[in-house]
């Protein structure tokens, strides 16, 4: 593989153990790949933040870091921890859990990565440039990036966004590449898509089906951000892609129309995707909203569509954003309070599937995003996930507020 002067430094060792190893990851992987040469990123995304996915062997890896005195080359942001950093107690996370969560968060900080906590960056002003190159691990951020954006980034495992911050680099392959960012499939969406979860189904259906390959999506009369965002985090979770195009919506189309497959997204598809990931269950205990993380958009909904309503009793509502989501609705006014008095808990970086208490205290779940419901239901074999709309949701779990 063709290296940098300054490349062939860091992986001969000359600035140090860390970078040494972190290079040769870096360079590991773009060889299985075939890749040239490596690229030169402008950001990395780094997944593996709560402390009940990352355990405690996260801090003698940290050790290592630090001792070297280590910092990340490009901007870097952190994925969802396990718990509200402002509002844990009141999540019912334990104080010891709470206490090894911030101590996670404190290396992370030390090697100069913004704790953002968030999978949804680019609703926080982390908007990927057209044609930048990126080191990203979320799924959901990933396909949003190449799709949404334009940018190019693969999947990267959270080990490998790690060491591609520290070096500045990744390997020039996969969707770093124009040749390998052509449309595969042909999809005619036939069927009205009114809602996040309707987005969200589309997106789950079509990863079940096509896997990682790209679909060119025509037949979407709306689209914006959230609804971008509800497709991608889906395909992600029930496939393995990493890009989309909508026609009418994508800026730029690779290739030449030749597809290797066409197929349609019709009513009946729609409907058996619901009937097939969705638990019929009455007796909702929390309803989950924000995965991906919400938008400000989406809080405003939920708090337009609770007008005189209240929830009923012994029902919980947990809305999950980034922080700075939280805080930006927060200064529009009374809309969190609000929300607040009308029994919905708004909490910020974290999420339903990174923290240990939305498993561990409930059984009956409801939410509008097929992701939640796809690693939600794997996660526990006992606990029973609806998977819906929001208005729907809300009309079994409110009452009229007289
Ligand atoms: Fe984000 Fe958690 Fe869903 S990290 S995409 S809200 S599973």
């Amino acid at each position: 593989m063709e290296l940098t002067k300054e490349q062939e430094l860091m992986n001969n060792g000359y600035y140090g153990e860390v970078l040494e190893k972190s290079m040769k990851l870096i360079i590991k992987i773009a060889e299985i790949y075939d890749a040239e040469k490596l690229v030169p990123i402008a950001s990395a995304q780094i997944a593996g933040v709560s402390y009940l996915t990352v355990g405690e062997p996260i801090f003698a890896f940290f050790d290592k870091f630090l001792n070297e005195k280590i910092k990340v080359r490009v901007p870097s942001w952190l994925n969802p921890a396990g718990m509200d950093l402002q509002n844990w107690e009141e999540m019912n996370i334990s104080q010891d859990f709470a206490e090894k969560q911030l101590k996670v968060l404190e290396r992370y900080k030390q090697l100069g990565i913004e704790t953002t906590l968030t999978c949804a960056p680019y609703l926080i002003g982390h908007i990927p440039k057209y044609n930048d190159h990126l080191a990203w691990s979320e799924s959901s951020a990933v396909v949003m990036a190449n799709s949404f954006f334009g940018a190019k980034t693969n999947r990267e495992g959270g080990p490998s966004s790690l060491a591609a911050a520290i070096t500045g680099y990744t390997g020039f392959y996969g969707l770093h590449l124009d040749h390998n960012r052509v449309p595969q499939v042909y999809v005619n969406v036939e069927t009205s898509l009114d809602s996040y979860s309707d987005y969200s189904s589309l997106g789950y259906w079509y990863g079940k089906n096509f896997k990682d390959k790209i679909p060119l999506i025509e037949g979407i009369k709306e689209f914006d951000i959230d609804k971008a965002k509800a497709i991608s985090s889906a395909m992600a979770a029930s496939g393995s892609g990493a890009l989309f195009y909508v026609k009418g919506f994508s800026k730029t189309i690779k290739g030449d129309n030749k597809y290797e497959e066409q197929a349609s997204f019709s009513c009946s598809d729609k409907k058996q995707i619901y009937e097939s990931i969705s638990s019929s269950i009455t007796n909702i205990e929390l309803v989950v909203i924000g995965c991906p993380h919400s938008s400000e958009e989406e809080i405003l909904l939920i708090h337009t569509l609770l007008k005189n309503k209240k929830m009923k009793q012994k029902i919980n509502f947990w809305i999950f954003t980034a922080r700075k989501t939280l805080d930006n609705v927060k200064n529009k006014g009374e809309i969190i309070s609000e929300l607040n008095s009308k029994g919905v808990k708004v909490y910020a970086d974290t999420c339903m599937v990174v923290s240990p208490v939305v498993l561990n205290d409930y059984n009956y779940i409801a939410t509008n995003s097929a992701k939640a419901v796809f690693y939600l239901s794997r996660k526990s074999k006992n606990s029973k996930i609806m998977f819906s709309n929001i208005e729907d949701i809300l009309e079994m779990v409110t009452d009229a507020n007289n």
